[in-house]
């Protein structure tokens, strides 16, 4: 890898607030929630510190579980001497770059474009209001209607999964969510005050997941939608699911159109997923909270707390649904939102099985889940909580998956998710706490790392937690882990396990508040305060086995601009590597690298993909794929051997923005709105990526 020509960066980067994200994205996204307090008031973390300091056992786990970190911390040794000799020949003495990061990486930028390594070749593959069902209209902007867009590709695509077709090898199933509509961007003539039930029904319909299948040209890469294919379909925000697992029939799940408690209209806010070896997707409902009004005029205390907890306030809601449907206004239908905030599973090869919600993982606001299957075959989930000083957890199923392809096999596997025990994720810094001062200094050992331990919360009918029904832990998951003195963290989004070697990666992505008055302070596992950029945790189950309750982790990259004295990328040399900001989403390539998207960049460029080598003298060497368009934040990703595919969300989504005066045109041109689209980067010739 050359290096990166540090005068072009430094130009290119401009500091931003809210983590690079626009007020309007705050806004329509997760309902302004850095605006609004810290969910989280508990003092569990108080606690916690003096736990931490009277059970801190240097190297607990070191040796057999944390073998890759002894490689991290070789490299943080010996980063200084490297830097002071690197004049662009040093690479080799970092090893040959790893397989599948052979590419060019992009530079920092502000285009209004994809932009992507030379010698690969992109593609928009589907845009919002992209026909995909049977007799749905081509988009038009300005004549768009709800039931057009029940038909169509849904706004915002978030979380996208490319699967294998189940009859033919020159198609693909394309899974995308769609987690918010920005009404101001997408329809002419919007009135926020008061909008018209057409708009409402819109936005509710732009909600969702959408299936497509895909035609792939073999010699080129491209993806092509197949309108009206047999598994193509719509989820809105008003179909059918059904609410499974512990907390189903709870009176906590009960409404008046739904008596029973276990049965919820719609998904709302689907950020990230994952998929299970059963082959369903899950689907994580994020910041469900903004779509309720009225919280302001709940009077119950309990009520008031259950629903502060979770970031539910004030009057009105942004998107002023409950004018339309009743089930948004609180003071009519309390327990609606307890029907949201939960993991979704759908079945993309089964369009008549209705989906579910999981109510065993918990209900908090979902970034997504991460699933895996143990050596014994029962199924892991990692999940995280995506609010500043919220909490990491994972799900060990009760019982084991059945292989192969029959009908029982997969009635048994599409319930293992209804059954097993809940738990949240405690960490405990390995270096002593007067070293973390909050500066990002490395500790005397070189490493932010330590040991850790997951909690039980809940497992079937038993609660774990002291006053909590295990029905209260499933719905008020935030109040009973803050019982137990979990870590409060910078905004775990995506936790997956890397497929190649076990090791789990948590995107922390910045929590500006950390270390603030009446706030949590840095601890090792979030080292800095006022953390802006984020950072990117490893953690090792012990002895490998995800279903044990003790891990080890450590931090892979403490993000920002190389050139600062509080970045750290893996020990590999800082002048060699790409900057990055605010880690969101992760996936993994064929060969075992980490692949980060990124959301908000406070240092001023677009988002971008990036990829991380994780073993070797190259650990933590990070080098850019490509960029988003202005406004965009790179969702999805999709990292396979010949095919990238990243969401760009809210391209266009700046200050001042609206449909009558759009600030990009990506992807259509001139003349045009901006559209949330899939793309696909492919490399010139098909060839394989990064090879
Ligand atoms: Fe929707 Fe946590 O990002
Ligand atoms: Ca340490
Ligand atoms: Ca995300
Ligand atoms: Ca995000």
């Amino acid at each position: 890898m050359q290096p990166q020509n540090p005068e072009r960066r430094r130009l290119q980067l401009f500091p931003t607030v809210h983590g690079g994200r626009s007020a309007m994205t705050c806004m329509y996204r997760c309902g302004d929630a850095c605006s609004h307090p810290v969910p989280n008031t508990s003092d569990n973390e108080y606690l916690g510190d003096v736990i931490a300091k009277a059970v801190s056992r240097r190297g607990l786990f070191k040796g057999g579980v944390t073998a890759g970190v002894v490689v991290g911390a070789a490299g943080a040794l010996a980063a200084p001497a490297a830097a002071a000799d690197a004049d662009g020949s040093s690479s080799a003495r970092w090893g040959r770059t790893p397989r599948g990061l052979d590419f060019e990486p992009v530079e920092p930028n502000r285009e209004d474009a994809v932009t992507i390594p030379e010698g690969y070749e992109q593609q928009v593959v589907i845009a919002w209001g992209d026909p995909i069902l049977e007799g749905a209209p081509e988009f038009d902007a300005h004549a768009q209607t709800a039931a057009a867009q029940a038909g169509q590709f849904g706004y915002n695509n978030d979380y996208v999964a490319l699967l294998p077709h189940p009859e033919s090898r020159r198609k693909k199933v394309l899974v995308a969510n769609h987690e918010y509509s920005d009404e101001v961007l997408m329809l002419p003539a919007y009135d926020s005050a008061a909008p018209s039930e057409e708009h409402i029904k819109i936005g509710l319909a732009a909600h969702g997941l959408s299936v497509v299948e895909v035609d792939e040209d073999r010699e080129t890469g491209d993806l092509t939608p197949i309108v009206g294919a047999p598994l193509n379909r719509r989820i809105t925000a008003e179909t059918p699911f059904v609410l499974a697992g512990p907390a189903a029939g709870s009176d906590l799940l009960k409404t008046s159109a739904d008596p029973e408690g276990t049965t919820a209209l719609g998904t709302l806010n689907n950020c990230a997923g994952g998929m299970t070896p059963w082959g369903t997707v899950l689907s994580g409902e994020e910041n469900f909270n903004q779509y309720f009004a009225n919280a302001g005029s709940v009077t119950d205390p309990v009520a008031k707390a259950r629903l502060a907890r979770y970031g539910l306030s004030g009057g009105a809601s942004q998107r002023k649904w409950e004018t339309y449907d009743k089930r948004f206004d609180l003071l009519q239908e309390p327990n609606e939102p307890n029907r949201f905030g939960w993991i979704v599973e759908v079945d993309p090869y089964d369009p008549e099985w209705t989906p579910r919600k999981r109510t065993a993982l918990g209900r908090f606001k979902h970034e997504g889940a991460g699933p895996r299957l143990a050596r014994d075959g029962r199924v892991v989930v990692y999940m995280g909580d995506d609010e500043r000083f919220d909490y990491m957890y994972k799900f060990v199923s009760k019982h084991k998956m059945k292989t192969g392809s029959s009908r029982s096999a997969r009635e048994h596997n599409r319930k293992l998710l209804d059954e097993g025990t809940l738990y949240v994720a405690k960490l405990t810094g390995d270096s002593p706490v007067e070293e973390i001062d909050g500066t990002g200094a490395l500790p005397s050992d070189g490493k932010f790392d330590g040991s850790g331990e997951w909690i039980k919360l809940a497992s079937g009918d038993t609660s774990y937690v002291e006053g909590f029904t295990a029905d209260e832990v499933y719905v008020f998951t935030r109040q009973a882990a803050d019982k137990v003195g979990p870590t409060k963290m910078d905004r775990p989004e995506d936790v997956e396990p890397n497929p190649k070697t076990g090791k789990v990666y948590v995107a922390l992505t910045n929590n500006s508040q950390r270390g603030t008055s009446g706030r949590a302070a840095a601890d090792e596992a979030n080292p800095r305060n006022s953390n802006r950029h984020g950072q990117v945790l490893e953690l090792t189950e012990r002895w490998g086995d995800p279903t044990q309750t003790k891990f080890g982790w450590n931090l892979l990259l403490v993000c920002g601009d190389p050139e600062a004295a509080d970045t750290y990328f893996g020990g590999f040399p800082k002048e060699e590597v790409s900057p990055i900001s605010c880690p969101d989403n992760v996936a993994f390539d064929p060969y075992g690298n980490l692949w980060i998207s990124t959301d908000g960049n406070a240092l001023g460029s677009n988002d971008g993909l990036f990829a991380v080598s994780l073993e070797g003298r190259s650990r933590g060497q990070v080098k850019q794929f490509l960029t988003v368009p202005l406004g965009a934040e790179t969702c999805g990703p999709v990292v396979q051997e010949k095919h990238i595919l990243v969401a760009a969300q809210h391209p266009g989504e700046l200050d001042g923005a609206s449909f009558e005066n759009p600030l990009s045109d990506w992807p259509d041109g001139p003349g045009s709105i901006p559209r949330p689209a899939i793309v696909n980067v492919t490399k010139e010739g098909f060839e394989s990526i990064g090879c």
